[in-house]
């Protein structure tokens, strides 16, 4: 929804939330001292390194470091815009959102309205389709369901429909009290040169639903493979259909997971087959709506069950998908593994030939991710020539490169000698290089050469470590310093420090992510992350050397504007005034210079 906050709104909504409260329905929350621990929905990991500071209002990974307050946390975890979050949170602790202007209220409660009214039609022109199905004019589209062995409770269970023609859907919606403007914002209706018609004329028509079980879009599917025409069209991206978040089959899983729990779910690709995995007991089958996998589609699967199994196509194009789909799936967090069909064949054809058990067979064969890769790519080199195989183990290494520790990489050294038919300990030396000049990239290179460059880094080091010591409010920080700073974003900063100062209010961590973006503003997101030393006294005494590291460069701003000043003015004893202020602040600067070198 679009429309001005009211000031002072998300302030107030954060502070009635429970950070951990509304964490803990997504995670697994122990608590150390004041923070919470859970394993990050953000990376996969094994041992928890994500945090949440209830007080501060921020949770922070110190894995993959990704922070954020509780607004954050719930449009990444529910894939929600910001204002959507925002609606989100309040609807969740009894608030009702606040705008900022009588106009904005008026427009929201349009947006609302508008919304209900497209959800509705979308739900009316189901039923339609729905009916129609059983009509005279369908009997292609019931002998269509015949040959494709699409039976009588798949065919109530997924609602499938069909449209008879280009017109009859938009006399009987209109009929029913709709106008052209809300059918055609709710993608039923296509225009075209000026006439409105049916977007999925003459085509079998599958309803899309949201997580909510509500209908936001269809697919149609044409009768006749011979058809020069496109063999299956969605209907358009609407203000309630969003193809990266739509999963076909999703609602028939919750109605399924009511009945009975299950925690794995088969990511497959085409509507069809997610039609007869039902039918043949799969009830846990899901795809993408004809579209590459993301990762909002994956974060919603994360939150229905935590293993995924992955049964793309077994070409190279679907190698491919499958090589992204797991990455951006095990990024989320999901346990995956791979369902390995003959080649050629998809679900619906597998199991027309081969039945249920035959199917079930292949997920207790299920493989692991880094086998699938490592096979995969031994499938694709033809191990020839030495220099194919050589390429193969490069490849094969910067995949164990990816995993966390040397041990978990050595598991796979015998595959992938075996694979390219050489000695165990080419692979293992080979591995070990690797991991090592891994290391050696990460650390920061400093060169010394270069000092001005050094003293612009000693400036920008001072300033991060002042902040970050504010922000985290140590112990040893001095009030009523004189602080400056040149980065635009760190003025911001220090500009809300000092106002939440004269307010009386005390600053909270979650207060940055009102005013920053800390995907982007990658220096805020520094301090927030910033680690200190396990020393308090050594922290301290960076600390203090900051401080003056800090003045002395506000000093040296402060002497070349006087000078420009001096070399402007006339007036003799304006001069002598702004020389004799000169000489001084360039006495302070030499004596901290000096105190600085010792
Ligand atoms: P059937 O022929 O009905 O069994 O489809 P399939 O699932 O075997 O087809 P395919 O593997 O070619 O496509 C997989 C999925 O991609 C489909 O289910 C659709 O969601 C989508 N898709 C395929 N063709 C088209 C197309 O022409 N347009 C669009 N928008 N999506 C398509
Ligand atoms: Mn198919």
């Amino acid at each position: 929804m679009e429309g001005k906050l009211k000031d002072g709104f998300v302030a107030d909504l954060k502070s009635r939330c429970s950070f951990t409260q509304i964490a803990s329905k997504y995670l697994e929350l122990t608590k150390k001292g004041r923070t919470y621990w859970a394993r990050c929905p953000f990376h996969y990991e094994k041992t928890p390194s994500f945090s949440i500071d209830e007080f501060e209002g921020f949770y922070h990974c110190f894995g993959c470091g990704e922070s954020g307050d509780i607004i954050t946390f719930i449009k990444k975890m529910e894939g929600l815009s910001f204002m959507e979050a925002v609606e989100f949170l309040a609807k969740s602790v009894g608030m009702e959102v606040q705008y900022d202007s009588e106009a904005d209220m008026a427009t929201i409660a349009k947006q609302n309205q508008q919304k209900k009214q497209v959800l509705k039609a979308l739900y009316d022109a189901k039923e339609f389709y729905k009916a129609q199905i059983y009509e005279k004019t369908a009997i292609k589209a019931q002998q269509y369901l015949k040959d494709r062995k699409i039976n009588k409770s798949s065919l109530e269970n997924f609602e499938i429909g069909y449209s008879p023609n280009f017109q009859l859907i938009l006399n009987k919606l209109k009929a029913l009290g709709y106008d052209n403007d809300t059918l055609l914002q709710a993608g039923i209706i296509s225009e075209s040169k000026g006439k409105l018609f049916d977007a999925v004329a003459e085509r079998l028509v599958f309803p899309i639903y949201n997580t909510y079980g509500e209908v936001i879009g269809f697919s149609g599917r044409i009768l006749d493979n011979e058809l020069d025409v496109a063999k299956y069209k969605n209907t358009r991206q609407t203000i309630v259909f969003d193809k990266s978040k739509a999963i076909f089959g999703l609602k028939q899983v919750m109605d399924a997971k009511r009945a009975q729990h299950f925690n794995t779910l088969i990511l497959a690709e085409g509507q069809i087959d997610i039609i007869m995995l039902h039918q043949f007991g799969f009830q846990n089958a899901v795809a993408t709506q004809g579209t590459a996998l993301t990762e909002q589609h994956a974060r919603i699967l994360k939150k229905v069950c935590d293993n995924v199994l992955v049964c793309y196509d077994g070409d190279t194009a679907g190698h491919k998908a499958t090589f992204r789909a797991l990455d951006i799936l095990q990024g989320v967090g999901l346990q995956v593994k791979i369902i390995n069909l003959p080649a050629g064949q998809d679900p619906d054809e597998f199991l027309k030939t081969n039945g249920s058990e035959a199917f079930q067979k292949l997920i207790e064969n299920a493989e692991e991710v880094m086998d699938y890769k490592l096979r995969t790519l031994a499938e694709q080199s033809k191990m020839t020539s030495n220099e194919s195989r050589s390429q193969f183990l490069k490849k094969a290494i910067d995949l164990l490169k990816t995993l966390p520790t040397l041990a978990e990489a050595d598991v796979y050294v015998n595959s992938i000698a075996k694979y390219a038919n050489v000695a165990n300990n080419v692979v293992r030396e080979s591995l070990n290089s690797a991991m090592s000049t891994l290391k050696k990239v990460k650390e920061p290179k400093r060169e010394l050469s270069q000092i001005a460059q050094n003293f612009s880094d000693a400036y920008q080091k001072a300033d991060k470590i002042i902040l970050a010591s504010i922000i985290h409010k140590k112990p040893y920080i001095l009030d009523n310093v004189n602080l400056s700073f040149v980065n635009t974003n760190y003025q911001r900063l220090y500009a809300l420090l000092l106002s939440k100062k004269d307010k009386g209010q005390e600053f909270r961590i979650s207060d940055l992510y009102d005013i920053f973006n800390l995907e982007e503003d990658k220096d805020i997101a520094e301090l927030v992350n910033y680690k200190f030393s396990a020393s308090e006294e050594l922290d301290k005494q960076e600390y203090l050397n900051s401080l003056d590291v800090n003045r002395m460069r506000g000093l040296e701003i402060e002497i070349k504007d006087l000078e420009t000043l001096y070399k402007n003015a006339v007036d003799l004893s304006k001069k002598t005034e702004l020389l004799t202020k000169i000489g001084n602040l360039s006495k302070e600067l030499t004596n901290l210079k000096t105190s600085f070198v010792k």
